[in-house]
């Protein structure tokens, strides 16, 4: 089978290619289209941005293409920054406004922050400051400054709506295997046949968002002889909600969730939306940061906290462990070699339930944590009844804190049993000093994150969450 896909609106058929040769490259090198350029090949600058509507998905998003493999463009259209414009000669509208706001000085960021405005322009967000600073805080302008970018995104999202092009063309059916310079690409589509590929190819990697995976194939040029592909699994796409609680496929991205998150766990959801950037948000996937067992991975934590249960799925069925039994020690997880993860379940809140979480990293946007830390506390007639208090960045996994726990349940809910409790952290804690903090810093920040915890419930924090 070959890789079918829409460039520009045009059908394109690549039988040829390897598979987890990237978007990046294949623009530039095999179709000409330089207009898309490389910075950093490693999701962080936006350069490569390109406008995809994946295979099933009717959502017009941005995305790395330095990340992105060819063959997840299998059923997806695809637009770079050549074929924005729908009339030959002119400029789109977000073009036309960076040209109106001087918003471009050498060039090299301009079609990332185009591409990524299209993407805004034709998404279904009511649109102000603070979510154009969202929907380019993946992209990085070195000379021009971003006052008058944004104003161009102003200008271009005021201007009169057109449809965009990249939803005029049919997307083709997508394939389930494919096989090209001695590498092989599994699509499955159902669960069974995912599980089936991974009991042929244990050793093959699970690709999802490529978020993760995608610098294997970017930096270290890895040729791996199977790639077994996640995001055609309709099971894994699925969110589910029922009173007890939501399940979310292990499929589906962070961008699709948000809504639902933003609902249920409003402080998870502003964590979330500081998960890299959009173009990362947009394809990244809980299964992704879960798999990859990262002890600064940052849903991990808030997913403990929140009691979250993961289903596995494996040749004899599904099996459910506890999200905090998953992680064994430094990237080792419960997951057997012929399972993959299907979907995690989170509990919905009490009323007498509230949760939180906090960020700490060096920048606001884009950067990886030093801490997380994550608390559900049951607060009854203003006494802690139950705590579950998690933290990624302290240890070898993300992991639970059950001294901190201790020292809170059976408390007044005051800032006296916060510090009480947010001392207790270094009997729970032995962190690592590492170019991104100091152990000792991680022990004075996990620490301070309850008193922190304490200000916000009483609402003397106003501030959703900063960087320390
Ligand atoms: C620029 C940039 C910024 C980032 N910022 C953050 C950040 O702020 N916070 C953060 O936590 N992460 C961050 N990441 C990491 C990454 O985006 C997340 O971990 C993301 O959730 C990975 O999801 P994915 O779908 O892209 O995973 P992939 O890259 O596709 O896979 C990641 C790992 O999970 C495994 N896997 C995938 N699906 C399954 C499954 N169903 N079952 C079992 N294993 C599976 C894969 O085999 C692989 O080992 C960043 C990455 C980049 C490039
Ligand atoms: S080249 Fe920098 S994000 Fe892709
Ligand atoms: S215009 Fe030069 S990097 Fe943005």
């Amino acid at each position: 089978m070959a890789i079918n896909f829409v460039l520009n609106g045009e059908a394109r058929s690549e039988a040829l290619v390897s598979p987890t040769r990237t978007v990046l490259e294949y623009l530039r090198e095999d179709a000409g289209l330089t207009g898309t350029k490389e910075g950093c090949a490693e999701g962080d600058c936006g350069a490569c941005s390109v406008v995809l509507v994946r295979n099933g998905s009717d959502r017009v998003e941005a995305v790395n293409s330095c990340l992105l493999t060819i063959g997840q463009l299998d059923g997806a259209r695809l637009t770079t920054v050549e074929g924005l414009s729908e009339k030959a000669g002119e400029l789109e509208a977000v073009q036309a406004a960076i040209v109106d706001e001087d918003g471009t000085q050498c060039g090299f960021c301009t079609p990332g922050f185009v591409i990524a405005l299209h993407a805004l322009r034709h998404g279904d967000e009511l649109v102000s400051d603070a979510v154009i600073h969202d929907a380019l805080a993946g992209n990085l302008c070195r000379c021009t400054g971003y006052r008058s970018i944004v104003a161009a995104a102003h200008a271009a999202i005021a201007a009169p709506g057109d449809a965009s092009p990249v939803m005029a063309t049919p997307a083709p059916a997508a394939g389930e295997t494919y096989e090209a310079q001695g590498q092989a690409f599994l699509a499955p589509t159902s669960l069974d046949a995912l599980v089936a590929a991974r009991v042929a190819h244990p050793d093959a990697p699970l690709l999802s968002g490529g978020t993760d995976l995608g610098l294997s194939f970017s930096k270290d040029r890895r040729a791996f002889p199977v790639t077994i592909f996640t995001q055609n699994v309709a099971q894994l796409k699925r969110i589910e909600e029922g009173d007890a609680g939501i399940r979310i496929g292990a499929a589906v991205t962070y961008s699709e969730a948000l809504p639902r998150i933003e609902e249920l766990y409003p402080s998870f959801a502003a964590l979330i939306r500081r998960i890299g950037s959009r173009q990362i948000r947009n394809v990244g996937t809980f299964g992704g940061n879960i798999g990859n067992a990262s002890p600064i991975g940052d849903t991990p934590p808030c997913l403990i906290a929140l009691d979250t249960t993961l289903t596995l799925h494996g040749p004899t069925g599904p099996r459910d462990i506890a999200l905090e039994d998953f992680f064994i020690d430094y990237r080792k997880t419960e997951l057997a070699a012929d399972e993959v993860i299907a979907s995690l379940t989170i509990p919905k809140l009490a009323d007498n339930e509230v949760f939180r979480t906090y960020k700490v990293s060096k920048r606001y946007d884009q950067d990886i944590s030093a801490v997380v830390g994550a608390f559900r506390l049951t607060i009854d007639n203003g006494t802690v009844t139950e705590a579950r208090i998690a933290f990624g960045g302290m240890a070898a996994t993300p992991k639970r804190a059950p001294a901190c726990e201790a020292a809170l349940v059976g408390q007044i809910w005051n800032e006296d049993a916060a510090r009480r409790a947010g001392e207790a952290a270094r009997q729970d804690f032995r962190p690592i000093d590492d170019h991104r903090a100091t152990a000792n810093y991680r022990l004075r920040v996990a620490g301070n994150l309850f008193v922190r915890l304490h200000r916000d419930l009483e609402g003397a924090d106003k501030i959703e969450v900063t960087t320390l």
